[in-house]
């Protein structure tokens, strides 16, 4: 969709079947898939660490695991969860159904840094509710991190970045989400909102999507299946990703420039740990960053 289409909340409904079903699938993911020895001791660690590099194929896993398939069972809101449910031969199951249409063989720069971005969200919402010693579990911020974005793979297809390249608009999520709404009516929280209805993802997946920028929007606040603090963890991993992606030279600059850098950038707006310092949060970013590159090139996209 190009920008000045807009589109109402009923026209996307109507199409979000057909774009579900049509999200993409990386080669490199199904090549690992079908050499993983299901009778090898880590069998299952290694299919879960392949599955949690793709947010369309986790999504696709989480859906199937909360399916009616297995109706009368808690929702399950972790990968580890949700592979123990499935099994690891339903996942590749999974994967032969979708049509090699779907391959997504010439990755364009928006889909590389959308992916890097979801990765990137998801080991820094799983470090910082490891070092925030909040009451989330970790694994759970992983997850809702890489999904945060779902709207995003939803709504743009080959150019997720398309309402960034309009000079003079920012990258800041405020300035995103509002030319979201300007160009297509509706921004990638409520995309992502809508298609966690559709396939009937978990609250916390669910409301990860559609408040990751509430502190942005003051959009309302989530219920009571949603863990205190997650929101935060989210939306702290969300924006250290963009200062990763944005800022230039970050990663090589000195601790003094990289704290007062993400005290700009980061921390405004959003409800701070008792346990995570500024100095622990550039730890985190650089970790962030070396994990996502090694899985990019994991996933073909390096
Ligand atoms: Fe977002
Ligand atoms: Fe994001």
């Amino acid at each position: 969709m190009g920008s000045g289409a807009t589109l109402s909340r009923a026209s996307l409904q109507r199409q979000l079947p057909l774009k579900l079903e049509a999200l993409p699938v990386l080669p490199a993911i199904v090549s690992r898939l079908l050499r993983v020895d299901h009778a090898a001791p880590d069998a299952f660690e290694i299919t879960e660490l392949i599955v949690g590099g793709d947010p369309p194929l986790a999504a696709r896993l989480l859906r199937h695991a909360n399916s009616s398939a297995f109706s009368g069972v808690v929702p399950t809101s972790t990968l580890q969860g949700a592979l123990s449910r499935v099994g690891i031969g339903q996942v590749l199951g999974m994967v032969d159904a979708l049509g090699t249409s779907q391959y997504l063989t010439e990755p364009t720069e928006g889909q590389i840094r959308l992916w890097a971005h979801s990765l990137q969200t998801a080991y820094g919402a799983r470090l910082i509710a490891q070092e925030a010693h909040v009451d989330v579990d970790p694994e759970l911020a992983y997850l809702c991190g890489l999904l945060h974005d779902l709207g995003r793979f939803v709504l743009f297809g080959k150019n997720p970045e398309e309402t960034l390249s309009i000079p003079g608009r920012g990258a800041a999520p405020a300035a995103i989400v509002q030319a979201e709404r300007s160009d297509h009516g509706l921004d990638h929280a409520d995309v992502g909102w809508l298609a966690c209805q559709y396939w009937k993802l978990p609250d916390p997946v669910a409301f990860a999507c559609r408040d990751h920028h509430a502190a942005d929007t003051a959009r309302c606040q989530s219920p009571t299946s949603v863990p205190d603090g997650l929101m935060q963890v989210i939306q702290l991993a969300d924006r250290l990703s963009l200062v990763i992606q944005h800022v230039n030279g970050f990663l090589q600059a000195s601790p003094r420039v990289q704290i007062a850098t993400l005290e700009r950038r980061c921390l405004h707006g959003v409800t701070t740990f008792d346990f995570l310092t500024t100095e622990t949060l550039v730890g985190v970013a650089g970790t962030v960053a070396l994990r996502t590159e090694e899985a990019l090139s994991m996933l073909g996209l390096r």
